[in-house]
């Protein structure tokens, strides 16, 4: 019996038993077990019905976001060990998000992949994910999906708040802006330096909404951890002390059999949507739950975002969208503060869905509220109407988000202000071909880029520059900043860094590489835009199209570059598509394996 549950299992019905304790199998249970005593384990830890749990540990040197939890992996093994299990550390393929090239969306898959067969053929009866920097989060979630063993994540937690000169700077987002004051002349080099490294105070992650906040804050919004372990600050106290209520709770997941597919349901997948708008959530979330739903068979895709979360207010003031940063987050409340909030106002679809520590959303969340208001809104107040993203669709693609709260006042007032059309605009195509070409070309004068234009991004999705680039966001011509033009609209096939506030419309699929509607884009072909419909269409007759269609198929389809590394080659043969979660197309064949194969 545990504490909020029951007892489903018994000794006997251990996974690890398999190994350790196979009475019809005496030569393999010795093998098993002589190497796991070599390093000082006895042969009652093993052999006497303690669970064995894994930590899947994401931290090292080459992961600083997650290096923490090299030190939490301390209290989660005591945790561990206190509540009747046996502990074993796993590595994890690392994974740090600024710091891989060409870009650590690459590595999700190949963490997933080689996390799976870590689960799935060693004895492991439970697992503790440690998550963190942004695709550490949905890969070590993916991995679980697949083995469905027990498991619990465990957010390193973000950084301390970042200063400089008496005002909050944060991850990634200062560096958009001072990319700005870079290219306007406002701060030479070293000035670039020095305020960048403001953002960064303390170990753990991004201290923005960025996809790290938003996917650490959804892994508690799908039930994956405890509730308010998302939003605690990597050096606080009671970061520790939940790391080892995390160990301790595992252990009780594995008696009560609940698993990965008892949590993440098509219901929990819901709330997550919700929780997503209210937090000003990432637009790589959409791609990374897609993924984790494929896994567990759970049907998901982006019309789901547009149908359940476009209409949700945005509560948290974190930068990007607003003014704060991962401590304000967690002293207002976190995550259950503003699941309290949305219960309040009656938005949450499903408070009734289980969560890891054996309570429901409503038992957990449903009597708390924002105790900072300034950081999390209650519902009648919200800082926005209708945060979450709306799905576009056309002959460019079938499918990109657009997150149409960031559209900012200046924006608005110069694209979407015509009085006869209010919500649309039309604009003339600039076509990049990689972020490389970007660089090369938007300064260029004879490019004779103005107002009028709509700045696309091609050859930036999952096959064309394998993993997708963090480049749709693309900047102004620099003699456009000068006059004041702060952003075109900018579309494309890449991604845009959760801590961007710009309205891009992105993870257009299928990608330019793939075939799809933008690698028939010309220069200065027309675009409309229209946010009524959610479309977005280049205006080009069906003929031309086809003609179009014709030559780039017997060209030999899109020229992205080579690959550089064999995982490059092989992620971009199996890869899908971006509103297809991007995983490795056919691996969603294999769910539930740890009680479909053993
Ligand atoms: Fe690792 Fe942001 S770069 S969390
Ligand atoms: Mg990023």
């Amino acid at each position: 019996m545990t504490e909020s549950g029951t007892k489903k299992i018994g000794i006997e019905d251990l996974r690890s038993r398999k190994w350790f304790m196979n009475p019809d199998n005496p030569e393999m249970t010795a093998l098993y077990l002589e190497r796991y005593l070599n390093y000082g384990l006895t042969r009652q830890e093993l052999q006497a019905g303690k669970p064995i749990i894994g930590i899947a540990q994401t931290g090292s040197d080459l992961s600083p976001c997650n290096r923490h939890h090299l030190e939490l992996a301390k209290r989660v093994r005591d945790g561990i060990i206190a509540a009747g299990g046996t502990c074993i550390e796993v590595p994890v393929h690392p994974i740090q998000e600024t710091g891989k090239r060409p870009t650590a969306m690459l590595d999700r898959n190949l963490a997933y992949l080689s996390l799976v067969e870590t689960l799935y053929g060693y004895p492991l009866d439970g697992v503790v994910l440690t998550i963190g920097c942004d695709k550490t989060t949905p890969a070590l979630l993916m991995a679980a999906a697949t083995v469905n063993i027990p498991a619990i994540a465990l957010s390193v937690g973000p950084m301390l708040n970042g200063w400089f000169r008496g005002e909050r700077t944060g991850s990634g987002t200062i560096v958009w802006k001072a990319r700005e004051m870079h290219a306007a002349g406002e701060i030479d080099d070293e000035g670039f330096m020095e305020l960048v490294a403001s953002s960064a105070p303390s170990v753990g992650y991004c201290n923005t909404m960025g996809t790290a906040t938003t996917m650490n804050s959804l892994a508690e919004a799908l039930g994956m951890q405890l509730p308010g372990s998302a939003a605690i600050p990597a050096p606080y106290r009671e970061r520790g002390q939940i790391s080892y209520e995390t160990g301790r709770r595992i252990v009780e997941m594995v008696w009560e059999d609940l698993r990965p597919s008892d949590i993440m349901t098509r219901e929990a997948f819901e709330n997550a949507i919700v929780i997503n708008s209210a937090i000003g959530g990432s637009t790589n979330a959409p791609i990374h739950l897609n993924g984790i739903a494929r896994h567990l068979g759970v049907p998901l895709e982006n019309n789901d975002w547009q149908s359940i979360g476009h209409h949700v207010p945005l509560l948290v003031n974190l930068q990007p969208a607003g003014e704060y940063l991962g401590e304000d987050y967690c002293h207002a409340g976190g995550v259950p503060a503003v699941v309290g909030e949305l219960i309040a106002g009656g938005l949450l679809p499903h408070p009734e869905v289980i969560t890891a520590n054996g309570k429901t959303m409503f038992e957990n969340c449903g009597d708390l509220r924002s105790a900072d208001t300034k950081v999390i809104k209650p519902v009648t107040e919200p800082l926005k109407e209708k945060a979450g993203f709306i799905n576009l669709t056309g002959n460019l693609f079938d499918s990109a988000i657009m997150k149409t709260s960031v559209i900012s006042k200046t924006f608005r007032a110069k694209y979407l202000s015509n009085p006869d059309d209010p919500n649309a605009f039309e604009g003339r195509a600039v076509v990049f071909d990689g972020p490389e070409d970007f660089h090369h070309r938007i300064d260029d004068p004879s490019e004779n880029i103005d107002e009028d234009c709509i700045l696309f991004m091609r050859g930036a999705g999952p096959k064309g520059y394998p993993g997708g680039a963090e480049v749709v966001n693309m900047r102004p011509p620099s003699y456009l900043l000068k006059k004041g033009v702060e952003a075109l609209p900018c579309v494309g096939d890449g991604r845009q860094s959760g801590t961007s506030g710009s309205p891009s419309i992105l993870n257009a699929s299928p990608e330019a590489a793939a075939g799809g509607g933008l690698a028939l884009l010309k220069n200065g072909d027309r675009v409309r835009i229209d946010l009524n419909d959610c479309t977005a269409n280049m205006l080009v007759s069906l003929e031309e199209l086809a003609e179009r269609a014709r030559l780039f198929e017997a060209n030999g389809g899109y020229d992205a570059p080579e690959s550089q590394s064999p995982w490059q080659q092989y992620f971009r043969e199996k890869v899908g598509r971006f509103d297809q979660g991007m995983i490795l197309e056919d691996a969603d064949r294999y769910q539930d394996i740890s009680r479909r194969f053993m």
